[in-house]
């Protein structure tokens, strides 16, 4: 890891850390990128996992068209609980107000790891923030492969939207009632999908760890209590602190991430005030499978 590849002829790119994040200055978003630009800015995410963008001031409509600059949008081919910016529905809100006790995403995981074909990219803006905290984690999920003892190639991770809920139900003081949870059920719980535990980035044709300690729910052909010892030695590896960013936002920050690459992790530490962002996912070319060995 580190410097290798091209040299950058267009856009600045400063690492955070040793496998994870890497801050992009030298462009504009607002404009159109040229094809160079694009290209290196793929180049950082394949290598870093995770980009970011600061002092940029965009409408969300300016958001979306950066966003389909790397490929379509979700057009809402998938069903979501978010709501679209007016009359923009690939704009999502994220949003938690400040008597809200909600936290989305403050868990380690992937964005929509529970369809057969998720978003690859997810492209945050930070609209309004709380005076401090909020912050968002990312790790790594090549150097979680690259820190596991043995191979677990063989295995697939069903993972389920309902957990989600669940998981915000379980967080300490949540303040969700159970009824959420079960109305949740009702829409959602139908939904889950099976990937492989082990899978190669169809671009940096690096191996991950596509597994997400509250998403997914067990090996597939596995029980749940067979699942959980081995989940519970993948969670500790998962997000471990030296493969992990943390990225504290600003006004005009804007991180572009790959699922197929890093989770990402919410910090649930601003109670009491609002926190603002809004979301796009790009699809693309999902995960392939291993290449067989033998
Ligand atoms: C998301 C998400 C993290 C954050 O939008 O998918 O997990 O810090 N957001 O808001
Ligand atoms: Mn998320």
């Amino acid at each position: 890891m580190g410097d290798a590849g091209m040299k950058n002829q267009v856009i600045t790119v400063s690492p955070m850390s040793a496998y994870t994040g890497a801050e992009i200055s030298g462009v504009d978003l607002t404009k159109p990128l040229s094809d160079q630009a694009r290209s290196e800015i793929r180049q950082a995410i394949n290598e870093w996992g995770a980009v970011f963008f600061r002092e940029q001031e965009l409408t969300p409509a300016q958001q979306l068209a950066f966003a389909r600059q790397f490929g379509t949008t979700e057009e809402d081919t998938h069903v979501s609980n978010m709501t679209g910016v007016d009359g923009l529905p690939d704009v999502k809100e994220v949003v938690r107000e400040a008597d809200e006790v909600r936290n989305i995403g403050g868990f380690w995981h992937m964005d929509q790891s529970f369809y057969d074909l998720p978003s690859c990219f997810s492209v945050l803006y930070a609209r309004e923030l709380p005076p401090n905290g909020g912050d968002t984690m990312f790790s790594h999920l090549s150097a979680a492969y690259d820190a596991l003892s043995t191979a677990l190639e063989k295995l697939s991770g069903v993972h389920v939207r309902a957990h989600a809920d669940s998981a915000a139900i379980n967080a300490a003081a949540s303040g969700l009632s159970f009824e959420y949870y079960v109305e949740s059920r009702k829409r959602f719980g139908g939904i889950e999908a099976t990937h492989p535990i082990v899978a190669m980035h169809p671009e940096s044709g690096r191996k991950v760890l596509y597994f997400s300690p509250v998403y997914t729910d067990r090996f597939d052909g596995w029980t749940r209590d067979e699942s959980l010892p081995l989940m519970k030695y993948l969670t500790g590896i998962l997000g471990k602190p030296e493969h992990t960013c943390r990225f504290r936002w600003q006004e005009g920050s804007m991180a572009m991430w790959d699922n197929r690459a890093v989770v990402h992790y919410a910090l649930d530490d601003y109670t009491g005030h609002r926190r603002l962002m809004h979301r796009v996912t790009v699809n693309g070319p999902w995960l392939e499978p291993c290449p067989k060995t033998t």
